[in-house]
């Protein structure tokens, strides 16, 4: 079970950008994506190679190609802001999405969509939020990509709250968490702070 804060001088910068109330919702999204793109570089360095030849101009050489194939699937829908930028360093990979969301006086998930790739049990998944905050929806999907017979899952955040990373490693000590950040907690309305707000909202521009 492990939980991976990825330090990055580029991603401190970016989410400083992330996290001020004074980003408008291009800055916003561009710079999630950003760090979404950078997050990916090294939550994939376990990914299995296989060997193959190629042949340089040169001569034939040894050379390596990816063996996993990965799926990426968003949670709905701040999940969709991080989309683009994991897809610019894996374009092969397959996406599907899940739709859960929160409810906001109990702050339990609610499902309300799921489209999954027809071979994703032989994927790895790349399960994306860019707030893990209760654990809620995280945990829910999680859930349900197992009932769905999928057995390699990652999890990727950009901001994550201690009780979500502790519930989450609770439910499902098998899953990484790769986050940008641990912040300091949840207040009452189950907003993590200082976090940026509401994730969905800024990627959207619907607040
Ligand atoms: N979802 C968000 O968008 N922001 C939070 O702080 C918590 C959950």
């Amino acid at each position: 079970m492990s939980v991976i804060e990825i330090n990055h001088p580029l991603i401190e910068h970016k989410m400083t950008i992330l996290r001020s109330v004074d980003t408008d919702t291009k800055l916003f999204r561009e710079n999630l994506n950003e760090i979404a793109k950078l997050m990916t570089y090294e939550a994939t360095k376990n990914l299995k190679l296989e060997t193959t030849e190629v042949t340089t101009p040169l001569m034939k050489t040894q050379a390596y190609v990816l063996q996993d194939k990965v799926a990426l699937v968003p949670i709905l829908r701040a999940g969709l802001g991080m989309v683009d930028g994991i897809l610019d360093l894996i374009p092969t990979a397959k996406v599907g999405h899940i739709g859960v969301y929160r409810n906001e006086e109990t702050l339990e998930p609610v499902y309300y969509y799921c489209k999954l790739p027809t071979d994703i049990t032989s994927r790895k998944v790349i399960l994306v939020d860019p707030m893990l905050a209760t654990g809620g929806s995280a945990v829910y999907a999680i859930d349900y990509l197992k009932s769905q017979g999928v057995t390699d899952i990652i999890f990727m955040c950009l901001v994550a709250a201690p009780d979500g990373i502790a519930k989450l490693l609770n439910k499902h000590p098998d899953v990484p968490i790769y986050t940008a950040k641990i912040d300091q907690g949840l207040n009452d309305n189950g907003y993590i702070y200082p976090g940026l707000g509401d994730c969905g909202d800024r990627i959207f521009g619907t607040k």
